[in-house]
């Protein structure tokens, strides 16, 4: 896995987004610490998948400014050196891509490529395996991207970030579509990266994954940050039914917290 270099923290001054003069993100003040883990939740709309693609570059803010630390040149070299750094895993990958699972991961490795051969070295070989294997896809790593499930799909994104590497992970919604031993894979594999020294900030909807391993919790809604705190601090039983507007149960012990959805409480007796 490449080394986290110096090219943090993100820091959003007043940043906002207003599509068609529709207000649907900010103004809002972020500044992303380098080795932090930050989870954002929030219900449907709103503003997570904005604010990542925002931090990405993949939206142009109409309002603040957004200052990726000491990231190196200008214009195309900028951006070059911008996608090196930043992973950015989306919430949904595009559908119908022609290519095989092998091809999209190494497809990964495409920012860290010769600027003028643009062919894939021997270290951009390895990696793509060594990615494909930590996902457990090299059954799969012939087939067409179009034939893939949900899930398989959204490990294959998964393994050609992890093929790109970089020092700030993107990450939207990374355990949506994945069965229970894959979503406890992918939590493990993120807590590594972060180990490693990286910096991740991931929206789910998990909360459970959110208190496992989140640094710090950033409660957005309607576009605007509600609350932020440890996830001891967050993650409480008032602070979620305001957020999400339905009561919660917390069960705290050393071993981390517990959330679920009152309403379900009935469906588990
Ligand atoms: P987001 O897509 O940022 O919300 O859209 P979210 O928090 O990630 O939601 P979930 O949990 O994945 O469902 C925020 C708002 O911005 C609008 C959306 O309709 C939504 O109300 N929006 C999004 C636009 O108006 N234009 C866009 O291009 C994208
Ligand atoms: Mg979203």
């Amino acid at each position: 896995m490449s080394q986290p270099s110096a090219a943090l923290p993100l820091v959003a001054d007043g940043l906002g987004w207003n599509p068609g003069g529709t207000r649907v993100l900010g103004p809002l003040d972020l500044t992303v610490q380098r080795g932090e883990l930050l989870v954002i939740v929030g219900p449907n709309g709103a503003g997570k998948t904005s604010l990542l693609r925002l931090l990405g570059g993949l939206l142009e803010p109409d309002t603040g400014t957004l200052r990726w630390g000491k990231l190196r040149g200008a214009g195309a070299e900028r951006r070059r050196n911008r996608a090196r750094q930043l992973v950015y895993l989306p919430q949904l990958s595009p559908l119908s891509i022609p290519l095989t699972v092998r091809e999209f991961v190494r497809l990964g490795r495409y920012p860290h490529r010769d600027r003028w051969t643009l062919s894939a070295t021997a270290q951009d070989h390895e990696i793509t395996e060594s990615a494909l294997a930590r996902l457990e896809l090299l059954e799969m790593a012939d087939r067409s991207m179009v034939s893939l499930s949900g899930g398989e799909r959204q490990r294959v994104s998964l393994a050609a970030a992890l093929a790109q590497g970089g020092a700030v992970w993107l990450l939207d919604e990374p355990t949506t579509y994945l069965d229970p031993r894959h979503q406890v894979e992918i939590a493990s594999i993120l807590q590594a990266v972060h180990r490693d020294g990286h910096t991740l900030v991931v929206t789910t909807h998990d909360l459970n994954l959110a208190a496992q391993l989140a640094t710090r919790v950033v409660a957005l809604e309607e576009g605007r940050i509600l609350a932020q705190g440890a996830p001891r601090e967050l993650l409480t039983e008032e602070q979620l039914e305001t957020l999400f507007g339905v009561a919660f149960t917390v069960e705290s012990s050393p071993q981390g917290l517990r959330i679920w959805p009152r309403a379900a409480e009935g469906a588990r007796s």
